[in-house]
């Protein structure tokens, strides 16, 4: 498995991609700015020259500093062989570089695969009730570098 930076073919891939690895339209989009403005933290797994999954990331520029994972997705063929683990382990290096303290990311309620994935990672989760506005709850993950 090679995880890598990004590139504009593998954004319009992700694009493409997008509905189908999350088995139907995401609320969550990849957002063009996360490609053009911040696609530098943003990193691809491939295997064989194919993708297999990405990372879509950044670090905030406030004090503490924070890796944050927009959105993290992986070819429902391909799950379940760490490459998640290791989009985050790779990022998580980079943000460390970088002076992130703490790495950060949020999930819609019922997304218990995600959960879990946090979870195993050893990421704290709390579910905040009004995250993403008036009763528009979100779990929220968070974890030490
Ligand atoms: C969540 C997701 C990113 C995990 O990717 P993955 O590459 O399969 O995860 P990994 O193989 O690195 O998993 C690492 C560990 O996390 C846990 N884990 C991962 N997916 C899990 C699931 N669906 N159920 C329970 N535990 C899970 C396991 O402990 C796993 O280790 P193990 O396989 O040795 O038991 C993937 O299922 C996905 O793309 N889901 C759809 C998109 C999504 O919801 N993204 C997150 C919100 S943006």
């Amino acid at each position: 498995m090679l995880i890598r930076g990004i590139t504009k073919a593998d954004f319009d891939a992700i694009v493409s991609v997008m509905d189908a690895w999350w088995g139907g339209p995401s609320a969550l989009k990849p957002e063009p700015f996360l490609f053009y403005e911040l696609g530098h933290h943003a990193l691809v797994a491939e295997d064989d020259g194919e993708m297999t999954g990405f990372l879509l990331g950044f670090v905030t520029d406030h004090d503490p500093r924070c890796g944050y994972v927009h959105l993290v997705g992986i070819n429902p063929d391909c799950r379940r062989r760490g490459t998640a683990r290791a989009l985050y382990e790779e990022f998580a290096r980079r943000a460390q570089q970088l002076g992130a303290t703490s790495l950060k990311a949020i999930t819609t309620i019922g997304n218990e695969g995600s959960v879990e994935f946090h979870r195993a990672l050893g990421f704290a989760i709390v579910q905040d009730p009004n995250y993403a506005g008036e009763a528009r709850a979100r779990y929220v993950f968070s974890r030490a570098l």
